[in-house]
């Protein structure tokens, strides 16, 4: 599917899944602008650096990219390694301030798709926080009450994600009237540079049964780039305001409580489960 004629931002392009995703969409035809903290070892068509932690970075770096724009991939993101407060700035303050300072300039027809987290699958659950912090508007109010509401890292990760998903949600009535698409993106376990923090605070074993869960294998991040690419293009043009699961099959295991269940056991648990109380 060609993408010729078209410039998209990507972040988190020097490494991974937006590594991945910037050489793709090269490679279809876009014109590809990556913004990172720290430079790719890949050409790109343009690249700026760029804290997303640090508006002032993000406004800096935005002041550097001309034209207009057709897409945004928001890839960037830290695991729940680092401390709470940077988790939260990276994976949605900056994400955020980033989409809405680009938003006036995307093109009638374009995308932004956030990347997520299977990690944030609990969303519906936790709408009156995720809420709360959505309805500080400015990358200062968000921080004020991220402030107020201190977490730990691997908290904060998993409710940065909640708060994507349900930013790109919301993000399609922001986007309407510019004539975008918003949409957030899932991936289950990835084989990145960022998975050996995941192991250090998820905890192995879960990663291990979401592995089993999806076939018995990790996605490659070249499995998740060309779902990005299409959700960029013409051919997603019905697709808008929901998240898009892509983890092998992964996510069944949280969605259906079969986290503590083997793989290859899990749908006799199920059924069974179901039997037993009818
Ligand atoms: N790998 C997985 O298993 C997995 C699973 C679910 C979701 N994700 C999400 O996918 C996205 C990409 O992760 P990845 O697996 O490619 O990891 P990665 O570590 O390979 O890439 C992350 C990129 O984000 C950049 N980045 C980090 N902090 C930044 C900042 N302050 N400003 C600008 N850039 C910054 C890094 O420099 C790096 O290039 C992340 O949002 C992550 O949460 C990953």
């Amino acid at each position: 599917m060609s993408l010729e004629g078209c410039r998209i931002v990507v972040t988190g392009a020097a490494s991974g899944i937006g590594a991945a995703t910037a050489a793709l969409l090269a490679e279809r035809g876009a014109e590809v602008i990556g913004l990172d903290r720290r430079k790719p070892d890949q050409g790109m068509a343009a690249f700026c650096l760029c804290d997303l932690s640090d508006p002032g970075s993000i406004d800096a770096a935005v002041g550097a990219v001309a034209g207009p724009l057709h897409g945004l991939a928001n890839v960037a993101g830290v695991p729940g390694s680092a401390d709470g407060e940077t988790v939260m700035r990276v994976n949605l303050l900056g994400l955020r301030h980033l989409t809405e300072v680009l938003l006036p300039r995307l093109a009638p027809g374009g995308a932004v798709v956030q990347v997520a987290s299977g990690a944030g699958s609990g969303w519906r659950d936790n709408l009156g926080q995720v809420r709360a912090l959505l309805s500080r508007r400015s990358f200062a109010d968000g921080l004020a009450w991220v402030r107020a509401n201190p977490m730990s890292g691997p908290q904060a990760y998993g409710f940065s994600k909640e708060c994507v998903i349900v930013y790109a949600l919301m993000g399609s009535m922001m986007a309407r009237p510019y004539g975008v698409r918003s949409v957030s993106l899932s991936p289950g376990v990835v084989d990145t540079p960022i998975l050996a923090d995941f192991e250090d605070t998820m905890g192995k074993a879960i990663l291990d049964r979401l592995t089993a869960q999806s076939g018995g294998r990790n996605a490659r991040p070249g499995d998740i780039a060309p779902v990005i690419a299409f959700l960029m293009g013409k051919d997603a043009g019905w697709i808008n305001g929901t998240d898009i699961g892509v983890d092998g099959g992964s996510e069944v295991a949280i969605g259906l409580d079969l986290l503590e269940v083997e793989a290859d056991t899990a749908l006799e648990h199920f059924l069974g489960a179901g039997g037993a109380g009818s």
